[in-house]
């Protein structure tokens, strides 16, 4: 994309109208028409851009070319709207200024398409987001809808509004779209019933017909067909470029965008159809019998389904087109309608209907666009207006829009012509005046309180009586006749009396865009803008919200008979305020122009032109701007805006301001015809001169931003560091801390360990320095004991080496008298021995001389002697070592010394058996004679049961104690004692065993040296007495058992009862006892003791056997005796152990 930096870089003709040269009508339009044979459309004077239709659509509006203009100096790219749009946007933006887009020219100028290609260009620009960009579609949205309801087709444009619409747009202090107002000024609402030739009622109407669906239409009750509505002009019902079904869409999706629910939307159409079926209500007169006429509805048809669908009672809107109620004070009149009233009507209602839908639109849409914040907002105000317009037939209507137009001229010239070059001179600027037309004088023709037409009409309009549109005129004919800009034919003006142009029922007014020629007729009721009450309350019955709402006067609450104000007042009162408000406001001017009347492209009708150029005051603009100065800015601002360009005024300048500004234009070296200085205000002649400051500004304000960016970089860098820092700081402090504490702990268990081990270690010390003190103590003690031992011990080994030199002495003498002694010993044993050897020598000598001599005889008995000797000697040593190793003298001990000799042995046991007989010979004679008895009782069982009867070994050890019952001392046996007469040798109990069963039972033992006695173990009354004489022998087994049989003689007198099966525990002393008193009895043989393991016993007749088997010990140790049958008793005897 070629981006050009300037508006003089390939530049068509002269981009800005103040460089044309030389200056004159033609070359301006020349240059106009350059431009736009070249499709430049654009073209500046000054700051003013000045506009051309060019009835085509150019590819100048594209993203690429917003993204061009975006933030750009307005003169540096060839002039745009947008180049203005960026300027005001920037200038609200950045200066807080707000601002108006005074977008003014005549009827199909470009005016409503130059205001949404500002609202587009803001939008594109503006800030981003989901909020903002809801804003922005709502707030362009809105165009679409206004346009369908207050656009319409007329002669001079397909697309003419006829409105006028003023938009608020609502920035935040970023410069983003906050939301919007929409003010409407006066739509042409006659519009709706009447449309001159050649024009269309309003869009809507078409759109809904083409562009809703057929069910919607048969809901609304319509007809595709516009033929079939009187409202509807048929001849330009379509027309060429203009695709109403796909505008009735895109209007639809905007009535969505912006925030319209589908009912309102709805209720919106149902209105619109509602105009429609309006229109075909006809009416027919009918006579009244007061020779009135009274209308009546044709075809009530369209009657009935436009009450169907706004619910209103069909009868009440009847009425309400025949009847006319007039409420005067108290009073209340109804008169009849005639026919023409009865349309007159219908059309005002319909008028009314729309106009007031209208509205309702706009307020509608400012409840959805409408900023939500009540903070401060800077405004960027549209106006675009209906513009100038000049028809066949003009009425009150082009009269209202030329007012308007009038009064943006009015505002135009004020601001760029007559306050500049007021300026000039208030500011003391050296300056020639240039003339130009100032229209305020039309203005004050208009709009004069006392004498202006509008005041004269409302005048006529209030006025009681008769009024008609004629007496209006009449009037004006009277007060402005003398006005240079009025023209009516029966003024006192005689100037026009013989003009035919001006017919009498018109007048003429001179505008600044020219003449027009007003008709009179229909002002006076425009102006009123009456309906009818009967009308309104009719529609406030209505059974529909939109509708009641619209008719608020018909509530019968709200009874006002006061006139509303007239729409003439209200008009100037709105546009009144609307100038206030522009002045307030930074305006840029849109200046739009025509190229010819045929809506067509590349046709440049030079003389339309040059009217437009001519009213629109466009050559007085440009001269003012060449004799002017294209910049001017009070100094202080100035100063503000321009100080960083010099080191002197930056940062601070501390004198005057103007002073300030003087030093930097001085510093930047600007050429003294550029600019000059006010009184208040510096003046710069040349736009270049402000892009130049503009241009340093921005360079250093790049500078600049860039030494803030630094300083503020560096600043939150410092910041960022020194927190960092202080971060650090508090970071190591804790750390530090930390590790000190940790450090310390360390230490502190170092020291206490260290400490701990000192301690130990001086402890030890301490402890090691005590036990060597203690072991020096002790070893002092050892030491002086050991000392002292030693001194002891020397001592005691003195004294011993004393007590052994002595013993020594005394040994030494005694060996020496040993030695002595047995020198003298040796020496006399010596001497024996020699003597002896003599002796031997001799005695073996004389031996030898015997033995040799006897020789012969010796031989035969010296072996015999030899050997005696030998024996003698050996027994002689035997007997000596006999004596001396003699044995103790207890019999029991079994010693006896070894035998030395062979030879010996019978001799050797000999004298052991002699020994042993002495010995218990010796031992015995130790004994008592009771002992004595005891020992030959014992010895005597020893003889008669050892190794004969098995129960012999256990009683060796029980003492034989003979009265076991102690009969003697026992009371109890004291009468079995006395009936016996002999000693009782023995007493027991023992059992007697009865032959019949086997079985023991208990009886008294006694034995004396005569008797055996048998007593009664209770009682102890004698059973048996048995004379030992009587006694044969006794019967014993061999085993263990204590079962003894005593037999008796036969034939004695005992023997009648039998024997005696008898058992006791002390078998073996009886049986000895009994036994020795046989041996000892001399009159009686000694008892006869059988011991066998089977005998007879006789019992009385019966010779019973008794027979002893090993048995098992069942019954304990004891032997039982059972009977085995009549000739055999069996004893059983535990096997010994
Ligand atoms: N910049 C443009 N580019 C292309 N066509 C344009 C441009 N401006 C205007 N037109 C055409 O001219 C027609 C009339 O323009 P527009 O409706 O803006 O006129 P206007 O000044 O608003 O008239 P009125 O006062 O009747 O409302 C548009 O419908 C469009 O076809
Ligand atoms: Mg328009």
């Amino acid at each position: 994309m070629e981006v050009k930096t300037s508006l003089l870089d390939n530049m068509i003709g002269v981009g800005d109208m103040v460089l044309l040269e030389p200056l004159s009508e033609d070359s301006f339009l020349e240059n106009l028409k350059n431009r736009f044979d070249h499709n430049e459309i654009y073209t500046y004077i000054g700051s003013v851009v000045i506009s051309m239709n060019p009835y085509r659509s150019l590819p100048i509006y594209t993203p690429d070319k917003v993204e061009e203009y975006r933030n750009r100096n307005f003169y540096e790219l060839s002039p745009h709207v947008y180049a203005l749009a960026d300027e005001a946007y920037r200038s609200l933006r950045d200066q807080d200024k707000d601002q108006c887009i005074l977008i003014t020219g005549e009827s199909g100028a470009g005016k409503t398409e130059a205001s949404k290609l500002v609202m587009s260009y803001v939008a594109a620009v503006c800030g981003k987001g989901q909020e903002v960009n809801k804003v922005k579609e709502q707030l362009l949205q809105s165009n679409p809808v206004l346009e369908a309801f207050g656009n319409a087709k007329t002669v001079r444009n397909d697309n003419s509004s006829r409105f006028g619409k003023y938009m608020d747009i609502e920035f935040d202090f970023k410069g983003d779209p906050l939301g919007g107002v929409v003010s409407n000024y006066l739509l042409e609402k006659s519009r709706v019933v009447k449309q001159p030739r050649g024009e269309r009622n309003f869009h809507i109407f078409y759109q809904l017909l083409s562009g809703a669906s057929d069910d919607t239409l048969k809901k609304l009750k319509l007809d595709r067909d516009f033929s079939k509505y009187n409202y509807l002009s048929l001849d330009s019902a379509a027309v060429s470029g203009l695709d109403d079904a796909a505008n009735f869409r895109t209007v639809r999706n905007a009535m969505q965008i912006v925030g319209f629910m589908t009912d309102e939307v709805q209720s919106v159409l149902e209105l619109v159809a509602a105009v429609l079926k309006l229109g075909n209500i006809e009416f027919k007169p009918e006579s009244r019998c007061n020779g009135m006429d009274e209308s009546r509805v044709k075809d009530k048809n369209d009657l009935k389904e436009m009450c169907e669908l706004l619910g209103i009672e069909q009868a009440v809107l009847e009425r309400a087109f025949s009847y006319r109620t007039v409420e005067a004070k108290m009073e209340k009149v109804s008169t009849t309608l005639n026919v023409s009233q009865a349309y007159y009507a219908r059309d005002a209602l319909a008028k009314n209907l729309y106009s007031r839908l209208f509205s309702w639109l706009v307020t509608r849409i400012n409840e959805s666009i409408r900023a939500g914040t009540k903070a401060r907002h800077k405004v960027m105000g549209v106006l675009d207006i209906y513009g100038f317009e000049i028809f066949e037939d003009n009425s009150f209507e082009q009269f209202i829009i030329n007012y308007c137009n009038e009064k943006l001229q009015q505002i135009f010239i004020e601001l760029t012509l007559r306050e500049e070059q007021e300026e000039y001179v208030r500011e003391g600027i050296e300056w020639t005046n240039i003339e130009y037309f100032n229209n305020a004088v039309i203005c004050d023709l208009i709009e004069n309180n006392q004498n202006g037409i509008l005041a004269m009409l409302d005048e006529e309009c209030l006025r009681p009586g008769t009024v008609t549109d004629e007496t209006f005129l009449d009037k004006l004919n009277t007060v402005c006749a003398e006005h240079q800009h009025f023209e009516s034919r029966l003024s006192k003006n005689s100037k026009f009396l013989n003009d035919h142009s001006l017919p009498h029922t018109c007048f003429r007014i001179q505008h600044y865009a020219g003449k027009v020629l007003y008709r009179a007729e229909g002002f006076v009721d425009k102006n009123n803008d009456l309906l009818y009450r009967d009308l309104s309350q009719a529609m406030y019955k209505a059974n529909h919200s939109l509708i009641k709402q619209l008719f608020p006067e018909g509530s019968p609450s709200k009874v006002n008979l006061k006139r509303p104000p007239t729409a003439g007042f209200q008009f100037k009162a709105s546009v009144g305020t609307l100038m206030r408000n522009l002045q307030t406001k930074n305006p840029n001017y849109i200046r739009c122009v025509k190229p010819n009347d045929k809506k067509a492209a590349h046709i440049f009708t030079e003389s339309l032109v040059r009217h437009q150029v001519h009213y629109l005051g466009l050559m007085e603009n440009v001269r003012v701007r060449r004799a002017g100065y294209a910049f001017r800015q009070p100094y202080e601002p100035c100063l503000e805006r321009y100080k960083m360009l010099c080191k002197k005024t930056w940062p601070h300048w501390r004198g005057p301001a103007r002073e300030g500004v003087e030093v930097l234009m001085e510093d930047l070296q600007v050429p003294a015809e550029e600019f000059s200085y006010g009184r208040s205000k510096i003046f710069i002649r040349n736009p270049r001169t402000l892009f130049f400051l503009e241009e340093r500004r921005r360079q250093c304000l790049q500078d600049l931003a860039t030494l803030i960016q630094k300083i503020y970089r560096g600043w939150k860098c410092r910041s960022h560091f020194l927190l960092l820092k202080k971060s650090q700081i508090v970071v190591a402090a804790w750390y530090r801390r930390y590790a000190q504490q940790k450090k310390y702990q360390k230490i502190k268990s170092a020291t206490t360990v260290v400490q701990s081990y000192t301690r130990g270690w001086q402890a030890r010390k301490l402890l090691r320095e005590l036990k060597y003190q203690k072991r020096c103590e002790e070893a002092v003690t050892t030491i002086a004991a050991y000392w002292h031992g030693t001194q002891a011990r020397m001592e005691l080994r003195r004294l011993k080496q004393d007590v052994r030199n002595k013993h020594a002495v005394t040994v030494i003498w005694a060996f020496w008298q040993g030695t002595k002694a047995r020198r003298e010993l040796r020496q006399l044993k010596e001497a024996a021995r020699n003597k002896h050897a003599v002796s031997v020598i001799w005695a073996g000598w004389q031996g030898t001389k015997v033995r040799r001599e006897y020789r012969k005889f010796f031989r035969a008995n010296a072996g015999k002697k030899i050997y005696d000797f030998t024996i003698q000697r050996i027994m002689q040593k035997y007997f000596l070592g006999l004596k001396s190793n003699m044995p103790s003298m207890s019999p029991t001990d079994k010693n006896w010394p070894d035998r030395p000799y062979l030879f010996l042995d019978g001799v050797h046991t000999e004298l052991r058996r002699i020994f042993h007989h002495w010995r218990c010979k010796k031992y015995r004679s130790q004994f008592t004679e009771e002992k004595k008895a005891v020992y030959e009782e014992k010895l005597e069982a020893s003889e008669l049961f050892k190794d004969k009867k098995a129960l012999y070994p256990s009683s060796v050890s029980q003492p034989f104690k003979g009265d076991y019952l102690e009969i003697s001392k026992n009371p109890k046996y004291q009468k079995l004692n006395s009936s016996v007469d002999e000693k009782v040798l023995l007493a027991d109990v023992v059992n007697k065993i009865n032959r019949a069963n086997g079985k023991g039972s208990a009886r008294l033992f006694l034995l004396t040296k005569k008797s055996v006695v048998l007593a009664d173990h209770k009682t102890g009354q004698i059973k048996a007495s048995v004379p030992l004489p009587e006694l044969a022998s006794v019967s014993v087994s061999s085993q263990t058992d204590g079962f003894f049989a005593l037999k008796l003689k036969e034939g004695s007198a005992s023997a009648v009862k039998g024997d005696f099966l008898l058992s006791s525990e002390h078998l073996i002393e009886i049986i000895t006892k009994l036994h020795r008193i046989g041996a000892k009895a001399a009159d009686r043989e000694q008892l006869n003791l059988d011991i066998s393991d089977e005998f007879l016993v006789q019992f009385k007749q019966d010779k019973v056997c008794v027979k002893f088997i090993q048995g098992s010990p069942k019954n304990g140790n004891s032997a039982s005796c059972k009977r085995k049958n009549n000739r055999l008793l069996e004893v059983s005897v535990p096997t010994s152990p």
